[in-house]
């Protein structure tokens, strides 16, 4: 049985990108139904199309940091136990690819900053500008609106208590700021199970912030029964550490897996996150208290099935519901 489910991300996607949003997860079902031979490499394909398509808030897509950078998070679990991941990388197309690098060829769970940027260099990765017109633009404006214009005002306003009591209270008034991280899970023919997800963060981040997604069991989760990948306002996911819980509640309380997704998102702020999950029998589920929740999925037989939900799936939704 081979079975693969992704996400575009969660939040609020104006109705005049669901097209675009709906193709890039098309393609990337396709990159990873071609290597699904192999679960991790299908879940490292899917996300690396997705980075690579500008379309989402990761790799090429990625947002801007108040520093007009791109610092990008993603992390790779599999059902044996394996991880790697990276924090805060710049310059680089695809941070998942960086991540399974630091998986398999360093002694590392996890780089971070320059330090990722060197292991990624010296793993043959090269430097590439991250800066999506569209991305430079918001964040030229939301910036000229909130802190104000020029290295002065940055300078005075950006690393005070206040700044950082303003940002808090900006990424819990505006899900909207939050764009596409995207992830995938997938489940291979011998049974392998392996859960990515890659993100380029929240608008006018702070330097250094590091988001759920490349977090272990909070915004990516993979053991011998299921994997997950979550999407949505880091900081609430981190602290519910979210993805674990669906992997609680599935064991713990017994529920489906569906049921387990639903009531984990339920247990959350409200307009705050969305989660995929894919068990080792083939059953996939996600779950949004967001308006929209991007999801793309092979259906039984492979033949590839996308949307974007236009209302929250609170109770977790299946394959098989009528969506
Ligand atoms: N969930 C992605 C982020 O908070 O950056």
């Amino acid at each position: 049985m081979q079975r693969l489910i992704l996400h575009g991300g969660a939040g609020n996607i104006p109705e005049s990108r669901f097209p675009e949003v709906e193709r890039g997860l098309r393609e990337a079902l396709a990159a990873g139904q071609a290597r699904l031979s192999h679960a991790l490499d299908a879940v490292e394909a899917a996300i690396a199309s997705m980075e690579s398509s500008g379309i989402y808030d990761a790799g090429l897509g990625s947002v801007l940091n108040l520093y007009g950078r791109a610092e990008m998070d993603a992390l790779l679990m599999t059902d044996d136990g394996r991880v790697g991941g990276v924090i805060g990388l710049p310059r680089t197309e695809n941070p998942i690819r960086v991540a399974r690098a630091v998986m398999e060829s360093s002694p590392h769970v996890l780089l971070s900053g320059r330090g990722a940027e060197r292991f990624a260099r010296a793993m043959g990765f090269p430097p590439v500008k991250v800066r999506a017109p569209r991305r430079f633009q918001v964040y030229e404006e939301l910036k000229a609106r909130l802190v104000g214009k020029g290295t002065e005002a940055e300078g005075r306003r950006a690393y005070t208590p206040a700044w950082f009591e303003e940002l808090r209270r900006l990424v819990e008034a505006h899900p909207e700021l939050l764009h596409g991280t995207v992830g995938a899970v997938a489940l291979d023919e011998k049974g392998r199970l392996a859960a990515g997800t890659s993100t380029g963060g929240i608008t006018l981040k702070l330097e250094g912030r590091v988001s759920d997604s490349c977090l272990p069991g909070c915004g990516t989760h993979a053991d011998r029964r299921l994997g997950v990948s979550c999407t949505g306002t880091g900081e609430v996911i981190v602290r519910h550490q979210l993805a674990q819980q669906v992997a609680r509640r599935a064991e713990e309380r017994g529920l489906a897996l569906d049921r387990a997704a639903g009531s984990a998102v339920r247990s959350l702020p409200r307009g705050t996150a969305g989660l995929i999950a894919l068990d080792r029998k083939g059953r996939y589920a996600w779950a949004h208290n967001t308006r929209n929740l991007a999801v793309g999925l092979l259906a039984p037989r492979g033949e590839p099935v996308v949307r974007v939900a236009r209302a929250p799936t609170l109770r977790g939704a299946t394959d098989r519901s009528s969506w």
